[in-house]
């Protein structure tokens, strides 16, 4: 090392953490400074949230009104401006203000902003988190260069229940991978520090146990045990808090009987406390005085009290900040010190910002087009767009297609459909930028090669098509390809279904087809799981594609014809029927478990359907195969400090390269708690290609075989664990007993 070398060795040392905690204070003490000025209307008008769709539009009584808020200093924060000269002209407005406050704009920009990228449930599936580390940070940059500082994504509620139309904004069922999803995804909207232009502000929401709202209604009452709360539904949001996550959101449901707008369990003495969280808290669109009809609170002054005690520090829409908050703040009802604290937070994230050195930092109108132009964004759509992919079937390889020689017939009511590929979350999609999955496959075809085309039914509705068109086409193809699903606002918020089986006369259309005797090659389109009973049982092939976003139809067509070799595994699973939800695979052995499916009186089960799912979490098949072999555990016994490798060999025994995603599952069989048969603790995604064997390694420590024990504790007890290797939680390849002592 030379001196040049030491010197900045040092300097790393030494001086940087001095340097960032002294900018830190730097920060706090203008937030105090700033504090000290402000009275206590102007304090609680950064504590209000307000939707801007009408501010920007034609003259009227609402615009003016607003307006008028934002000049006087009484709004904190937007929601729904967006653009350039949008921002530009609000924000000028907000400076005209006495303190010249900025305002913070904010927008649900869940899986794109003018790229539209897989819906996040679709993404989850790729389980390749530096794909949707990148998804989320083009979606942040494109937002960022139009004047947006927020967003409100990501979802980590885990949900394992596809009544729930909003399954399509999370990561799935599943705990483990659903945590390191919302780390790659706030990592992805934050960028590396809060402030670059590149980047907006993450909100992890919604806090907390929204995904399992009752009977999969929305807006619904929660009711969970403290185990299932802490095993099950918080890691995520700690896991977005330790990742810097700047902002929470709130949600709509009670959690126990306590709306969780007015859980001070929840957002103080966990989040704030506990996780020592100094982000701020935003309510939901109205959920401040949803409490009222909630039967929590009196009135919406009531309202407001309970939630600014409980912690929710920005109120979204509902207004009774703004109309109560002086008020029981001057009756002594609130201590003047919670506005404070509430305004501190959100402050100082307009510090860190920038944006009181420059309030229109993100609103720059040529980086807005350069960004929002940016070729290379369709690309990494359609990259994580493939990976997004599953097949579910693929009964005599008969994927891939060959691109010429072969006459397809392409049909079904979404063949041609472009909206439907956004999905229900889009901000400002540009429509004409959606590539549907008949251009897709056409631009892969062979000029000469003909592509029959008809959509045979609607996607809902009940009256009886006719399907002679669609059957005349399959007569004269060589291979029927059919494109079936939801449309894209069947799911989403507001959007539970009672009944999820493949809508309207769909199925229908494909027994018509089938029965031609043609091979069937069924695309499946949805923002859910959907039922598919007669399609899983009789399709040839069967390619889950979710919602895919403006690269839908290429990336489609780069799995129908093996430009792309199918690697995405379920990251939710798959029921057979309604009556099983919710259905998951971390369920319990229980005291009477079916061992032998032909034998089940008296046993945990039903007698009209198997307990087991159509398809089951971590399935999903491949153009090649792979063989797992040769486990071997550097030791079967360890203490609390020490660790096991587990090893073992994958090969590619197919045709093709690919990616495999092999999956760790462990069982503690005996616990103070019972444990649910298998957990996932750790997946690696493999390329290898044909014929190429690897050896892949995952380490076992004392946090891989902790849970919450009868006293609430994390902890590992001693005892024997099954460590299970798989290509689905349902397909253990490999399996070995070892034991803590
Ligand atoms: C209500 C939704 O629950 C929430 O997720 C969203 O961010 C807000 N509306 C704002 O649009």
């Amino acid at each position: 090392m030379n001196n040049k070398q030491r010197i900045r060795l040092i300097i790393t040392i030494f001086l940087m953490p001095l340097m960032a905690s002294a900018q830190k204070k730097t920060i706090s003490q203008r937030v105090d400074s700033l504090l000290r000025l402000m009275t206590l209307d102007e304090k609680i008008g950064q504590l209000n949230q307000y939707s801007g769709k009408q501010v920007t539009g034609p003259e009227s009584k609402v615009k003016t009104d607003l307006i008028n808020d934002i000049r006087n200093g009484r709004v904190g924060s937007m929601l729904n401006v967006k653009g350039v000269k949008d921002t530009r002209e609000i924000q000028a407005v907000a400076m005209q203000s006495r303190l010249k406050i900025p305002l913070l704009f904010s927008l649900d920009v869940i899986h794109g902003y003018k790229t539209v990228f897989p819906i996040p449930l679709a993404e989850a599936a790729s389980w390749d988190l530096d794909a949707i580390r990148l998804s989320a940070h083009i979606a942040a940059k494109e937002a960022a260069a139009a004047g947006i500082h927020w967003t409100f994504a990501p979802m980590v509620d885990i949900a394992r229940d596809p009544r729930w139309g909003r399954i399509m904004e999370g990561a799935g069922e599943d705990t483990y991978l659903g945590s390191l999803i919302a780390v790659a995804r706030v990592k992805g909207f934050q960028g590396e520090q809060l402030g670059g232009t590149d980047a907006v502000m993450a909100c992890a929401k919604h806090f907390a146990g929204y995904g399992a709202a009752m009977a999969g209604r929305d807006y619904n009452a929660v009711d969970m045990s403290e185990h299932q709360l802490w095993e099950t539904y918080l890691p995520p949001f700690k896991a977005a808090a330790d990742a810097g996550v700047a902002t929470f959101m709130n949600s709509f449901n009670t959690l126990n009987g306590i709306p969780a707008t007015g859980n001070s369990y929840l957002q103080r003495n966990i989040l704030k406390r506990k996780w020592n969280y100094q982000g701020f808290v935003v309510s939901d669109w109205g959920s401040i005085g949803e409490m009222v009809p909630w039967g929590f609170a009196n009135n919406d002054a009531d309202a407001a009290e309970k939630a600014i005690k409980a912690g929710s520090d920005m109120d979204m829409e509902s207004r009774t900040y703004k109309s109560y908050l002086a008020k029981l703040v001057k009756e002594g009802k609130v201590p003047e010190a919670l506005i404070d604290d509430a305004v501190k937070r959100i402050l100082y994230k307009k510090f860190e910002l920038g944006l009181f050195d420059n309030p229109y930092k993100f609103s720059d109108a040529k980086r807005e087009a350069d960004v929002l132009n940016d070729g290379g964004h369709k690309t990494i759509a359609r990259n994580v767009a493939r990976k997004s992919i599953v097949l579910l079937k693929n009964q005599g390889n008969v994927l891939p297609l060959t691109k010429s020689k072969t006459k397809i017939a392409l049909i079904g009511p979404l063949v041609k459909s472009k909206r439907d590929m956004d999905g229900s979350w889009t901000v400002n999609a540009d429509t004409t930028q959606i590539t549907s999955l008949y251009e897709g496959v056409k631009g892969k075809l062979a000029k000469k090669t003909e592509l029959l085309y008809e959509k045979g039914c609607n996607i809902s509705g009940n009256d009886k098509p006719d399907f002679t068109e669609a059957l005349r086409i399959a007569g004269q193809a060589d291979i029927v390809v059919m494109a079936l699903g939801e449309t894209w606002d069947m799911s989403g918020e507001a959007k539970s279904r009672t009944n999820i089986h493949l809508p309207g006369q769909q199925e229908a259309l494909f027994n018509a087809v089938k029965a031609t005797g043609k091979p069937v090659v069924v695309v499946l389109m949805a923002g859910r799981p959907l039922i598919f009973s007669d399609i899983a049982a009789k399709a040839n092939a069967i390619v889950y594609a979710w919602w895919l976003g403006d690269e839908a139809g290429n990336a489609i067509a780069d799995v129908l014809f093996g430009d792309y070799n199918p690697s995405g595994k379920l990251p939710v699973t798959f029921p057979r029927n309604e009556g099983q939800i919710p259905l998951g695979y971390t369920y319990y052995n229980t005291g009477r478990p079916v061992k032998n499916p032909e034998n089940i009186i008296y046993k945990s089960a039903y007698i009209d359907s198997p307990n087991t799912p159509q398809y089951a979490f971590g399935y999903g098949l491949s153009y090649t195969s792979f063989s797992y072999t040769d486990l071997t555990l550097s030791a079967a016994k360890m203490h609390h400090t020490d660790n096991v490798t587990v090893s073992f060999r994958l090969t590619n025994t197919g045709k093709y390269a690919g990616e495999e995603v092999v999956q760790l599952y462990v069982h503690d069989e005996v616990a103070s708690v019972v444990r649910p048969v298998k957990e996932l603790k750790g997946f690696q995604k493999v390329f290898l290609k044909a014929g190429e064997s690897k050896t892949v390694s995952f380490v076992i420590n004392k946090e891989k075989l902790s849970f919450y024990n009868s006293k609430l504790q994390w902890a590992a007890e001693p005892g024997n664990f099954e460590i299970m290797i798989g290509t689905a939680s349902d397909d253990i390849k490999l399996t070995a007993e070892m034991e803590l002592l």
